[in-house]
């Protein structure tokens, strides 16, 4: 049996190709399974996961612990404001304390950048990052190009645009890793202000003027600006940043070109999307929280056949 080439999923930046090809694989067949009239398997009766989630989340969280049901594992869910650590806990300390109980994987999602591969320093279980502060999310770029390649066939060759807030985003570097990793091109657009300085040393182009992105590119990416992540003032309004940045139908009817429009999630509608493109039949933001189920089931399953029992 094919087996990933990592005992974790802590990023898409330690993945190969051929580890995508096999979660790919492995979640074409899930997502079968999840489309039956019986949505279950009992793969993984034997494994217990336990959902850390210090930050909040709706689509992931959901997502992570309906993909562990349908795989019938045993669940344990964990939220900071409702735990120990309030009382002073350290994290080692709650996770060895949720170890005791005998868990095989955890799924961390934590404000601060490299906690997935902290934990994985420190304790005995296989660690998926759920999201780790502004740096990585890899199951949320493995269900984003999977989603591109359902829609387009493919993914290699094809000119994905990540627009928005760039500076403060783990999906847009996850992204960036595996489309690349697939033979895509990725180019961002946005304010200089939320663009990374060293987004040109991997490979990325920038383009600022948001018309000649969405005429460059197949796909565009549209990211939230995250407010809570800013101490200053990166643009000088909300209402100018949707004038330059935001996504709206007459801008794409000008370009007179049909493009896939994403959206991982939590969309400030108006913002840097109006409804009217959001809902529309170009884009497949819907189609992308459907297979991030299967795309989990995948991830949870190749790293659980790694597991001794
Ligand atoms: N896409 C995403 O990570 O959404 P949540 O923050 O709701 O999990």
């Amino acid at each position: 049996m094919k087996q990933l080439s990592v005992e974790h999923l802590l990023g898409i930046k330690y993945l190969k190709n051929t580890d995508i090809d096999l979660i790919f694989e492995t979640a074409d067949q899930f997502k079968k399974v999840i489309n039956r009239p019986i949505k279950k398997v009992p793969s993984l009766r034997d494994i217990t996961i336990a959902n850390l989630f210090f930050e909040n989340s709706t689509r992931t969280k959901l997502s992570f612990e309906l993909a562990e049901k349908r795989l019938s594992a045993d669940i344990l869910n964990f939220s900071a404001s409702q735990s120990s650590l309030k009382k002073g806990e350290t994290l080692i300390d709650t996770v060895n304390n949720i170890l005791a109980m005998k868990v095989d994987i955890i799924v961390m999602r934590h404000g601060n950048v490299g906690a997935g591969v902290f934990l994985s320093k420190h304790v005995d279980a296989k660690i998926i990052n759920a999201g780790d502060g502004t740096h990585e999310h890899p199951t949320q770029a493995l269900l984003d190009s999977y989603s591109i390649r359902e829609k387009l066939g493919k993914v290699k060759g094809k000119k994905i645009l990540i627009v928005g807030d760039v500076l403060h985003s783990r999906v847009a570097l996850s992204n960036i890793f595996a489309l690349q990793l697939q033979g895509a091109t990725v180019k961002v657009c946005g304010p200089t202000t939320l663009i990374p300085k060293y987004i040109k040393s991997l490979g990325v182009e920038i383009e600022t003027d948001l018309k000649k992105a969405l005429e460059w590119c197949d796909v565009a990416n549209v990211l939230r600006v995250q407010h809570e992540r800013m101490d200053i003032n990166y643009f000088p309004s909300t209402r100018e940043y949707t004038q330059l940045y935001g996504i709206n139908q007459e801008i794409l009817d000008r370009i007179g070109k049909k493009i896939v429009i994403m959206h991982p999630g939590p969309i400030n509608r108006g913002v840097e999307i109006t409804s009217e493109v959001a809902d529309s039949s170009d884009s497949i933001i819907l189609d992308q929280v459907e297979n991030g189920v299967a795309i989990r089931m995948a991830v949870i399953y190749l790293l659980a056949q790694q597991i001794k029992r």
